[in-house]
């Protein structure tokens, strides 16, 4: 069980691979999974709620294989009321150290009567027997009553009790479509400590959603009313407009300590990195002015700030960079730097990844150094999370010769490698991306069909490496692809060639799981 015996201590619950994952364009391979699950872990979350087994076969093996590799966090799956979903999950979690069966269903009058159809009293036995279910696997038993910052008090009341009684031992309020506003959603957690005499038999926690922008403020003012539990994503990744970021959540409590006397288990330093994972594989931007994360967090462009900030830090920075894991832009190495060095400033970013994949980085690094006369830390991540993403692919990129300008047609010339065959073409298309793409299609036929381009630099300066995420689409499904190097086209090339490979590899995973 996930305890918490220390009264002031939050507990950190990470959704990013599960309610982050429902959000439209941010679905993620098994692999990828395995890395933002690694992070998190690192990061010191305390439980990851790693995927909802029952909705197909790939959530169910994403959950069994966090499961078998997460070493501190307790994972957990969520299942509904239904005797198949709970079986499934504890199938799912049969291998974790410490699992959790988190068991839901909707006690809002809205959602009784139109989404489940159900009576008040159907749903109430529900809750009884689904909690008792996870119990006989588990005795780490979250239940959350789905919509209920808009369910009727007396009822939730009720509800919370049943749980409780028999074997909740966290029981999470959850304001489903982001409707509560501060003072209320406050009101309602302190309303709940108060009237439900079993209330102290369990953790209070809280699932904001930030339809109104208000996730984070919500999630607080709960804190302030006696949740100890605070559900949360990496950037605010969820549905709709995505849920409370663990970013804020963490540095709101660690920097405001003095009205928020509260304590998480997370190694701050890390956010950076688990925000750049996350946005890498997403393919989700986050917004310069994002709190936190966001480009311009720690920026100050204006004379009268950077004067103040010279004078003493404290005039307008608030926490400091440093505690967020950002460290300042520093130029690192050039191109005679060897292999050890590039080891050693691995180990100072903090990237652990497998031989072959530093080695690829360490190729890549040197053909950059020729190019590129300052080398950053951003330069080196984004090299080594391009040779990780690119280390199993079966299709690769050879070599790509653009002719672009005013004068058209444009033409790409592609070599791609397909489980180690060469095959070339030469497309014409609008402009060289499309010329580009093109060439793919003819060198590897697919009807998967482009959703999102889109680049970004990784540094300031002309000669800044360029990150592209290509996200594609086939029978309902989307996968994100992604690719960096000076050259744009290139790095489109590689984007558009990595989500190819997720889909081929999806492909074939579906038809295996089929015939098994
Ligand atoms: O938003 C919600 O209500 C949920 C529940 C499953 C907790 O995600
Ligand atoms: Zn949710």
């Amino acid at each position: 069980m996930t305890e918490n015996n220390n009264p002031d201590r939050i507990i950190i619950f990470d959704t990013t691979l599960r309610d982050g994952e429902q959000s439209p364009g941010a679905s993620m391979t098994l692999e990828e999974k395995l890395r933002i699950a690694e992070v998190l872990d690192e990061l010191g979350v305390d439980v990851i709620e790693a995927g909802f087994p029952i909705a197909s076969n790939g959530d169910f093996e994403s959950v069994r294989e966090v499961s078998a590799s997460v070493r501190n966090a307790a994972v957990c799956g969520l299942a509904r009321a239904h005797d198949t979903d709970i079986d499934r999950a504890a199938e799912a979690m049969q291998s974790a150290k410490r699992k959790r069966i988190h068991t839901f269903i909707s006690t809002s009058p809205l959602h009784m009567k139109y989404k489940l159809q159900m009576e008040p009293e159907d749903v109430h036995a529900a809750v009884i027997s689904s909690v008792t279910r996870a119990r006989s696997y588990t005795d780490d038993v979250e239940w959350s009553p789905e919509d209920g910052s808009r369910s009727d008090h007396d009822f939730l009341c009720r509800c919370v009790e049943s749980a409780i009684d028999a074997g909740a031992t966290t029981i999470n309020i959850p304001d489903t479509v982001g409707y509560a506003v501060p003072a209320e959603f406050g009101a309602l957690i302190d309303m709940l400590m108060n009237r439900v005499p079993n209330i102290d038999k369990a953790v209070v926690s809280v699932h904001c959603h930030n339809d109104l922008g208000l996730a984070v403020a919500n999630s607080l003012a709960a804190v302030s009313n006696g949740a100890r539990q605070v559900e949360c994503t990496i950037n605010g990744l969820g549905e709709r407009a995505g849920n409370a970021a663990l970013e804020e959540i963490v540095m709101g409590l660690r920097t405001r300590k003095d009205v928020l006397p509260f304590e998480t288990r997370i190694d701050t330093t890390q956010i950076m990195r688990a925000s750049r994972l996350v946005s890498a594989i997403t393919g989700f931007v986050v917004q310069p002015n994002k709190a936190i994360v966001g480009a311009n967090a720690f920026a100050h462009e204006s004379g009268i700030h950077q004067h103040g900030m010279l004078q003493h830090a404290q005039t307008y920075e608030i926490m400091r960079p440093e505690d967020v894991g950002l460290t300042k832009s520093k130029l690192i190495m050039g191109k005679h730097s060897g292999r050890h060095a590039f080891r050693e400033k691995l180990k100072d970013l903090g990237i652990d990844v497998g031989d072959n994949a530093v080695e690829d980085a360490f190729r890549r690094f040197k053909d950059l150094a020729d190019k590129k006369k300052e080398i950053f830390d951003e330069d080196i991540v984004a090299l080594v999370d391009d040779a990780v993403i690119r280390s199993n692919d079966r299709i690769q990129v050879v070599s790509l010769k653009i002719v672009c300008g005013t004068e058209g047609p444009q033409t790409a010339e592609l070599t791609l490698s397909v489980d180690q065959a060469e095959r070339t073409t030469k497309a014409n298309g609008d402009g060289p991306v499309d010329a580009t793409f093109r060439a793919i299609r003819e060198l590897y036929p697919h009807e998967a069909r482009l959703q999102l381009y889109q680049v970004h630099g990784v540094t300031g300066g002309t000669d800044a490496q360029a990150e592209v995420t290509v996200r594609l689409e086939e029978n309902g499904r989307t996968v994100n692809g992604q690719g960096a190097d000076t050259d744009t086209l290139v790095a489109s090339a590689r984007a558009y060639v990595n989500a190819l490979n997720k889909l081929v590899v999806n492909r074939e995973k579906s038809v295996s799981a089929l015939s098994a």
